[in-house]
This record gives C-alpha cells, sequence and structure tokens, in this order.
C-alpha cells in the first residue's frame, strides 16, 4: 500500500477517534461516539495488517471474529455493576500487549543484526516500564472488585520500602536497556520487576478507591500503547495511545475533584479516619422515622416537583428499570420529575447515568448537582434511592469529617425527603448521616427494588 494512501487513512481513523470522543461528552451522542472510535480502531488496524503485508486476509478475518466475539459476549453478559473491574482487565491487557510488543520488536531487531537507534530503545524501555506496571495493577484491581482477594487495603511496613526498591531497580533496568539495547535480558528483568511493582502499587488501596486506580491505569495502558506507536513507528497507534492517556488522566482528575480528595491521598493514603465525630446511635437515636410505600403514594397526591436521586445501592438491587415505571407513573398524572446526578454516585463515572439511560429514562429528565441544588428548596418530595454519601450533609458542616468539602446533593434542603435503602448502615466513606434523622426525611426501609415496586403498586391501587 503506498504510504500517502495508507497515511491518508490513519488520519481519517485518528479523526475518527478525536470525534467518537466529542460524541461521548453527551448521553445523547454517546453510542454514535462509541461506534466512531470503534470504527476507526477499525480501519486502523485492517490497514496495519494489509500494510505490514505479514498476515493473509484469512487471519485477520479469524483475528476480527474472534476478538468481536469475545468482546460482544463480555459486553452483553456482564452485569452494570460489574463494568470496572471489566475495564482494569481491558486495562491490563493493553499494557500486556505492549510490553510484549515491546520485547519481541527488540528481539527481531537482535536477531536481524539490526541496530537500535536510541529513540527506539527509550520507547522500547517505556513500553517495558509502564506495559508491565499496567498489567500486573490491573489485574490486582480486578482482583480486589471481583472479591478474589480482599478489598481492604493492604498496608506492610516493608510495603512502601519495597516500593521504592523496586521503582529505582526498575529505572537502573530502564536506563540499561536504552544504554545497551542488545541486552534483550535486562529488557525482559526490567518487565518482571515493574510487574512486581505493579502488585504493589495496587494491594495497598482499598477496593471502594479502585474506580479512581483504574481510571488511571487507564492512562496508563494508552501512554504504553503511545510508547509501543513510537517502537512500531505506527502514527495512529500513538495518536490512539495520546488521546487515552490523556482522556484517562482528566477523568482522574474529574473523579478526585468530585470526591474532593487528591489523587495523593487516594494512592497512598488511607481515607481519614473519623476523629470525634459523633457515633452512629448518638446521631439517629429516637430520631429516625420510619415510612411505608401507602404512606409516600398519598405523599406523592399532594407533590408538583419530585427529585429522584440515584446512588450505588440502585445499582446494586437493579431498581433502575422500577424507577423508571415510577418516574413515568408520576409524570402521567401531571408531576414534574427530575433526576439529580452526582458526578460520583455509584462506584465508576457515569454509573448512574448508564443505568438510567439502560431503562430508556429520557436523557433531559437527568440533572447535574448544581442544577439541581440551585431550585431544591422547591422541590417537594424528593427521593433518594440507595445513594447515602453523596447526600449527607456533613460533607457542608463538619470539617472533620472524611468527606469534608465533597460537593453533594443538597436533599435536605427540599422540603420532604423519603430515603430508600435496607438499613441505617453507612455507604462507600463508613460515616453516619444526620440526614437520615432529620425533620423533614422519611425512611423506606427495604431493597430499592422491592420497595419502588410496592410504591407503583401502592400509587396505582390508590
Ligand atoms: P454509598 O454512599 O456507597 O451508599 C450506598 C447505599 O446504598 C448504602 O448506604 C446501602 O445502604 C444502600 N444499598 C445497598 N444495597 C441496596 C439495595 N439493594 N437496596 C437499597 N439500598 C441499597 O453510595 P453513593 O451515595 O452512590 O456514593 C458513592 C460513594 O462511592 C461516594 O462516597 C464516592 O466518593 C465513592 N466512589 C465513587 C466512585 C465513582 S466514580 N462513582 C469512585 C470511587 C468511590 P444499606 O446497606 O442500608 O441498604
Amino acid at each position: 500500500m503506498p504510504a500517502e494512501l495508507r497515511n491518508v487513512i490513519y488520519f481519517v481513523a485518528a479523526a475518527m477517534f478525536i470525534f467518537g470522543i466529542k460524541g461521548l461528552t453527551h448521553p445523547r451522542t454517546a453510542v454514535r461516539g462509541n461506534m466512531l472510535g470503534a470504527g476507526g480502531m477499525l480501519l486502523a488496524i485492517v490497514v496495519t495488517l494489509i500494510d505490514k503485508e505479514i498476515l493473509g486476509w484469512q487471519w485477520i478475518i479469524l483475528g476480527l471474529v474472534l476478538g468481536s466475539s469475545i468482546g460482544g459476549y463480555l459486553g452483553v453478559k456482564i452485569q452494570m455493576t460489574a463494568m470496572p473491574q471489566l475495564v482494569a482487565l481491558f486495562n491490563g491487557f493493553g499494557g500486556a500487549a505492549s510490553a510484549l510488543v515491546g520485547g519481541a520488536v527488540m528481539h527481531e531487531l537482535i536477531s536481524k543484526g539490526e541496530s537500535i537507534t536510541t529513540q527506539g530503545a527509550v520507547a522500547i524501555a517505556a513500553t517495558g516500564l509502564i506495559g508491565a506496571v499496567t498489567f500486573s495493577g490491573s489485574i490486582v484491581a480486578f482482583a480486589k472488585l471481583q472479591e478474589l482477594i480482599s478489598g481492604k487495603p493492604i498496608t506492610h511496613l516493608g510495603l512502601k520500602a519495597a516500593n521504592t526498591a523496586l521503582t529505582l531497580l526498575g529505572l537502573g533496568l530502564a536506563v540499561m536497556v536504552v544504554m545497551n539495547p542488545q541486552a534483550a535480558w535486562a529488557y525482559w528483568l526490567l518487565v518482571v520487576v515493574m510487574l512486581g511493582l505493579g502488585v504493589l502499587l495496587v494491594l495497598p488501596i482499598g477496593g471502594a478507591d479502585m474506580p479512581v486506580v483504574i481510571t488511571l491505569l487507564n492512562s496508563y495502558s494508552g501512554l504504553a500503547a503511545c510508547a509501543t506507536g513510537f517502537v512500531l513507528n505506527n502514527i495512529v497507534l500513538i495518536i490512539a495511545g495520546s488521546l487515552v492517556g490523556a482522556s484517562g488522566l482528566i477523568l482522574t482528575r474529574i473523579m478526585c475533584v468530585a470526591m474532593n480528595r487528591s489523587l495523593t491521598n487516594v494512592l497512598f493514603g488511607v481515607m481519614a479516619e473519623v476523629g470525634d465525630a459523633p457515633s452512629a446511635d448518638e446521631i439517629y437515636a429516637g430520631k429516625v422515622k420510619a415510612t411505608t410505600p401507602d404512606e409516600v403514594a398519598m405523599l406523592f397526591d399532594g407533590a408538583r416537583r419530585v427529585l429522584i436521586v440515584p446512588g450505588y445501592g440502585m445499582a446494586v438491587a437493579q431498581a433502575q428499570h422500577a424507577v423508571r415505571d415510577l418516574a413515568g407513573l408520576l409524570e402521567s398524572r401531571g408531576i414534574d420529575v427530575e433526576f439529580g446526578i452526582h458526578p460520583v454516585a455509584g462506584r465508576m463515572p457515569g454509573h448512574m447515568n448508564v443505568l438510567l439511560a439502560e431503562a430508556d429514562v429520557p436523557y433531559d429528565q437527568l440533572k447535574e448537582m448544581d442544577e439541581v441544588n440551585s431550585t431544591m428548596e422547591q422541590v417537594d418530595v424528593v427521593m433518594v434511592i440507595g445513594a447515602n454519601d453523596v447526600v449527607n450533609p456533613v460533607a457542608r458542616t463538619d470539617p472533620s469529617s472524611p468527606i469534608a468539602g465533597m460537593p453533594i446533593v443538597d436533599v435536605d434542603k427540599a422540603r420532604t425527603v423519603v430515603v430508600v435503602k435496607r438499613s441505617l448502615s453507612p455507604g462507600f466513606a463508613g460515616i453516619p448521616n444526620p440526614l437520615f434523622a432529620a425533620d423533614n426525611c422519611l425512611m423506606m426501609f427495604g431493597d430499592g427494588k422491592k420497595m419502588v415496586l410496592e410504591l407503583v403498586g401502592a400509587l396505582k391501587a390508590g
């Protein structure tokens, strides 16, 4: 294939990636954006394979069918709550592929007796360095989320010293690969050291912080792919890798800001201890008012404006379809219904948006936190379904709280709040929530889906 034609096609693929990412910025265009990005990748892969003339068509088609079948199967079968671990695996495989390609190119050039330029050697060292950390770190993140190993932070005293030693050893080996690109053993030793470092870096981080770690590893996998692009001299891989690297880093930052935590705190610090804050017993004793679906149905009878605030518990209960039915029923009675979405509600970015979109909730009903907060006082009934930390007012009122300063959905300022959850157990941050004891709050205890279905039944019967 002429180099000009190949580069034009690469340019088109790169444009498809960029417009694909642009499409992902809005739910309405997200599916199209996803298809566009995937189409760009298909184009880039097929053109590269044809251009290299190393594989016959039958192998290209076989690879595409095999890869698409595995991807399609996983995409259809995976539970929405298990999406972070799937992404962790994808990142890990991307990192592993980069490290293997870096090593393979090194061996090929050595066996052909060709010299490796300094730029090539730097790129090869970078694929080993970043790719291996990404692989083992992602596998540990996957194992924590899948509960194959404990999700608790594992913090042994020697861990920090071992991390420092492995980092220094890895950097030393990377320099060795650059200085002496004929030393393939140094490359593979580098890979082994970095595999160890990836494990030790992720082990001390708690399971609930894994989504942030996964987006960071996503960024690493992009950087590793970018380095592989330099190894292979492949422009489109450099562009795709840079896009993944940059967008992963931006997403990591957005998540940290939405939790009011620094990246250093997520990576190296366990969540702040609950200082002298009042205990759950002190906050809740004698103040919590339980309610029933029948009572809540009566409450809705007098409401004109309702806000639904979903959280992690809605995902656990798989209540999104029941919630959509409830919203539809209220709307059919002339009630104005909106959804208030906190940026880190649930356990992954966009978790609530994806669940509600899956249940066909119209996008224009999904409102961002700032938008709903500005008119919270005019909301007659807020229904909180399986959310806890993202509606905890201590974030505003108690500077010593682990979630101090985290922006929250100010549901406590609405006229009445109904909270659907199974008990008074805390959420991810592990702290009591004074909202549950507030004068304007009613607790509807039970599984999210079951309670919403009962509420729909009570509304229809009433
Ligand atoms: P959480 O604060 O974790 O609270 C979820 C609540 O859901 C729990 O209190 C639990 O109470 C309830 N629940 C669980 N299963 C339920 C079921 N079947 N039916 C009804 N309720 C159920 O959730 P949130 O408010 O969405 O906050 C998210 C937290 O995760 C934040 O602290 C955030 O910083 C953190 N986080 C988020 C992300 C991203 S990107 N989203 C990443 C890392 C960390 P019961 O057990 O009493 O039912």
